[in-house]
């Protein structure tokens, strides 16, 4: 396990909640660590009492006869209540007299100038939102869809991807959004994983000034799907689509002749809400299921506690994630909407049409919460401090970062150039698996340090452990586990049990491994030290290294391959590829072959995936057992000289051929 922990930082600075914030923001959920370490007391030794109470600020149709039941590695929560999550995200508000506050605020990409007001903007509010989702509901059942179904979405993110989220949950249809940078291949796993039968897409997708053919992909997709039977294709972009006779349907032909008379369905709490697909150690992608009461409850209180949300007090929240990953899930969609915020959606790209995009925002609407990335710090960072000084940030409350550990340049850089020193930082760390934070300081309560992901959040039992499970000393590199359920955890992997068992809950005796290194420092707080399994985090986006070689080998050229993370400046960590290639290709590797398998990999799984740097190789390094010696080939990718134990290496002179620029 150590090997995998590299870096132990050293970092000292602490910032101290800052006064700007604290009376800035209306009512501070905690305003101190004391109340912090009480309430956190209580939510370990009573989580029934704890979680019961944040519940009764939902609305159920049936209560629950016990809060949870935990049977390892299957927890329960919210044992018999039925209840539906878009009736809590827009329903009720409508029920409660809020009808015309701003649910969403979407801001599409085209734009001539970022500077100037001629974005294309739509404000919906909660009556609205109730108006489309229920139509897009009913279009959804006279396509067929029934309760329990899997509904595939593959949508750029436009207002609909939202709609159609929030139909699939009135409807008690679990939704699966793939996200839209994904290439057919990956549409193709997935959808035949949930056995979809339909898929929500749209005609393309605007990115950075280029359409993203969407609709292609998914005709492209649906060769290999005979069981989809019916596409719904929301118009974006214009750009030319085939539309199949008989399957493919155009949203702006169906949808609005729809009644706006849809109930929601009661649902049980532990009934499936979505699946969403994420990399593991295999090359098989995993649907994690996320049920509808626990999920409901954690993700819209972790949003609430987080970000300290108050209704009526003017307060916008923009997170710049993509809906396809669990950070939009939770918190554009699900999170944001119970608690009366508007939630801002930015369709396209950070520096388009200049890179001051995100900043233009932010003054025109008025942001006071802003959630983003390391990775998008980094490139902030690079773009230079002129894009944001061209704005005023004034409205700006609090600061977010989510997907990966955070330098504490970047850290510090947020906090004075976007934040001017007077935001708290909140680095959330969770997983899609979590549903929700796991691991955050809260704002106006927890004193922060850069890189720090400080305490666990109310109800989480987390702590560093050697492999028997037993906790670790201070500053000591270990296993991250959770050792007692919380509501928002992941039920199970779709389909595959044995996997949801190995993979979380076999490494350690009892408790949710969350595949990641870390420490606790004196002060109690966590710093994640990075993946444990053979998962790398580019740009914040979770890939399995096999998956990219299994695309990799996919390509005629290609007999073997092996994949490692490499330091990147901006992506934080990069893909680094070595590769053996066959027989009648060794005369050509160059550079217009490395291209070539670059491009195959975007291809397959996507641009996200695409290697940075391929280098062609004999063979590979391997253990005795046939194991690729990933170690090894980082620190060569890295261009570090090696510094570990060889001895089991099966042949020395392979070690000597990857040390040579290239064959
Ligand atoms: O390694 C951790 C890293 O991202 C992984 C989860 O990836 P994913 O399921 O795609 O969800 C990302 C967004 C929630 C974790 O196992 N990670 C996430 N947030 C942080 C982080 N590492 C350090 N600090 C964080 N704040």
């Amino acid at each position: 396990m150590s090997e995998s922990i590299t870096s132990v930082l050293q970092e000292n600075r602490v910032f101290e909640p800052s006064e700007h914030f604290r009376s800035g923001i209306g009512p501070n959920y905690v305003p101190d660590l004391q109340t912090y370490h009480a309430r956190f007391k209580r939510s370990i030794d009573d989580p029934s009492g704890f979680w019961g109470e944040v519940a009764d600020g939902f609305n159920w149709f049936k209560k629950w006869t016990s809060v949870v039941e935990w049977k390892l590695p299957d927890a329960r929560w919210f044992v018999g209540a039925t209840t539906n999550v878009c009736d809590n995200c827009i329903d009720r508000q409508v029920r409660d007299g809020h009808g015309d506050d701003v649910a969403i605020l979407w801001e599409g990409e085209p734009s001539t100038l970022a500077t100037t007001d001629d974005a294309e903007v739509r404000r919906l509010t909660y009556s609205q939102l109730q108006l489309e989702v229920s139509r897009t509901a009913n279009a959804l059942k006279s396509l067929g869809v029934r309760r329990g179904d899997v509904v595939t979405i593959y949508m750029g993110m436009v207002p609909e991807l939202a709609i159609a989220m929030l139909a699939c949950a009135r409807i008690g249809a679990p939704h699966s959004v793939i996200f839209g940078g994904f290439a057919p291949p990956a549409i193709v796993d997935r959808a035949q994983d949930a056995k979809s039968k339909i898929i929500v897409t749209c005609d393309g997708a605007w990115r950075r000034g280029h359409i993203v053919p969407l609709k292609a992909n998914v005709d492209e997709a649906c060769e290999k799907l005979p069981d989809v039977a019916s596409v719904l294709v929301v118009s974006r972009t214009n750009c030319p689509v085939n539309m199949r006779a008989g399957r493919d349907h155009w949203w702006h032909e169906i949808v609005p002749t729809q009644s706006t008379d849809c109930p929601c369905e009661e649902m049980d709490s532990e009934d499936l809400l979505f699946l969403l697909y994420t990399s593991g150690s295999t090359g098989k992608p995993k649907g994690i299921c996320h049920t509808t009461g626990g999920y409901m409850v954690y993700t819209a209180f972790t949003a609430k506690m987080t970000f300290n949300l108050v209704p009526d007090r003017g307060q916008v929240f923009f997170c710049t994630a993509d809906i396809g990953w669990i950070t939009g899930h939770s918190y554009i969609v699900y999170g944001m909407l119970p608690n009366r915020v508007p939630t801002v959606m930015y369709e396209g790209a950070p520096n388009f049409p200049a890179e001051d995009r995100i900043w233009a925002m932010i003054e025109r609407h008025k942001i006071t919460h802003f959630y983003t990335a390391p990775t998008a710090i980094r490139a902030f960072m690079k773009w230079g401090d002129e894009h944001p000084h061209k704005h005023d940030l004034s409205s700006l409350l609090l600061l977010g970062t989510v997907g990966e550990p955070i330098n504490p340049e970047a850290w510090i850089w947020y906090h004075e150039k976007i934040g001017s020193s007077r935001c708290p930082i909140v680095d959330t760390m969770w997983q899609t698996e979590t549903g929700g934070h796991i691991l955050t300081p809260l704002p106006g309560c927890t004193p922060t340090v850069p890189g720090s992901c400080t305490l666990p959040f109310f109800g989480v039992d987390a702590a560093i452990v050697d492999e028997n499970g037993a906790e670790l000393p201070a500053n000591q590199g270990g296993l991250l586990v959770i050792r007692r359920p919380w509501p928002g955890m992941l039920r199970g992997i779709h389909g595959d049990r044995a996997r949801f068992i190995e993979t979380y809950w076999s490494k350690v005796k009892g408790m949710y491994v969350a595949g990641d290194g870390a420490r606790r420092d004196e002060r109690g707080y966590f710093w994640i030290m990075g993946r444990i399994d053979d998962v790398i985090n580019v740009s914040g986006h979770r890939l399995g290294t096999m998956e990219i070689e299994s695309a990799l080998v996919s390509h005629e050229s290609v007999v073997e391959a092996a994949v490692v993370g490499i330091p990147h400046e901006i992506k934080g960590t990069g893909i680094a590829a070595f590769v053996t290639l066959a027989p009648q290709y060794k005369g050509v590797a160059d550079n217009a072959l490395r291209k070539r398998l670059m491009d195959h990999v975007s291809k397959e799984i996507g641009p996200i995936a695409r290697p940075d740097m391929i280098r062609f190789t004999a063979s590979l390094p391997k253990t005795r057992s046939g194991k690729i010696m990933r170690r090894l080939l980082r620190d060569i990718a890295a261009g570090k000289e090696s510094t570990q134990d060889t001895t089991t290496l099966e042949d020395f002179a392979v070690l000597a051929k990857l040390r040579e620029v290239d064959e």
